[in-house]
């Protein structure tokens, strides 16, 4: 006598199940698809949310400056035993915020401790002091740069000579074109220094500092930096 076969009357797929309630053809419980709904609905209001925040916080790092460069003036103008302060344009577009104020000379072999190369034949030291920010300016008398803010000294190349700055002062490139002096991009120096893409005030650059305070990818690295 034959043995009845109950796997036979089994369903074989989920689409042979029978669900509760269901239409012909429905495959998938009504709960189970509003729960898939709802986390569609909620996962594409948490990105439309979320993306274009990232977007403008991250957006501008990997944005590309434009390397500029900016006259300031004819090279008799600047000697090589003292600064001549000149007004940049620094960020374009903003008026009088966007500039400030750089001191420039020319190169000196019995001051200059900075590598010579084709863009230090005038040297332009920037006036935003390396601690916070804020504005120093040269005193010829000391041959020194002063920071009014917290007592920050720099000497005459820029190095710190006291006070809580944590590096020299920046400097920027410089070039000169049919007798005039440019000035270019700003890089940051350390203590020794040595050039590195531009930090900003309260980044050390000495010992673990430049892994701490890396380069942003945008920066256009010239040669020596
Ligand atoms: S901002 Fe210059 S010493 Fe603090």
């Amino acid at each position: 006598m034959p043995v009845p076969d109950d796997r036979k009357q089994q369903p074989k797929t989920t689409a042979d199940a029978k669900i509760p309630g269901a239409y012909e053809g429905e495959t998938v419980t009504r709960r189970r698809f509003m729960t898939a709904s709802a986390h569609t609905a909620g996962g594409i209001a948490t990105a439309a949310f979320t993306l274009p925040a990232l977007g403008m916080a991250f957006g501008p790092v990997f944005e590309k400056e434009q390397v500029r460069w900016e006259a300031v003036g004819p090279t008799e103008d600047f000697p090589d035993d003292t600064y001549i302060p000149r007004t940049i344009t620094l960020s374009p577009g903003i008026g009088e915020v966007g500039k400030s104020t750089v001191y420039v000379r020319r190169y000196n072999d019995t001051i200059d401790s900075e590598v010579k190369d084709e863009y230090n034949d005038y040297v332009a030291i920037t006036s935003r002091c390396m601690h916070l920010g804020c504005p120093v300016r040269y005193v010829e008398a000391s041959e020194r740069f002063i920071c009014p803010c917290h007592g920050g000294v720099y000497d005459r190349e820029g190095k710190v000579s006291g006070g809580p700055p944590v590096r020299p002062l920046d400097r920027f490139y410089t070039r000169v074109r049919d007798g005039i002096v440019e000035v270019g991009p700003r890089y940051s120096l350390n203590s020794e220094l040595r050039r590195f893409s531009p930090r900003d005030p309260g980044q050390a650059i000495d010992g673990v500092g430049q892994y701490l305070y890396p380069s942003r990818p945008s920066i256009r690295k010239l040669p020596g930096t």
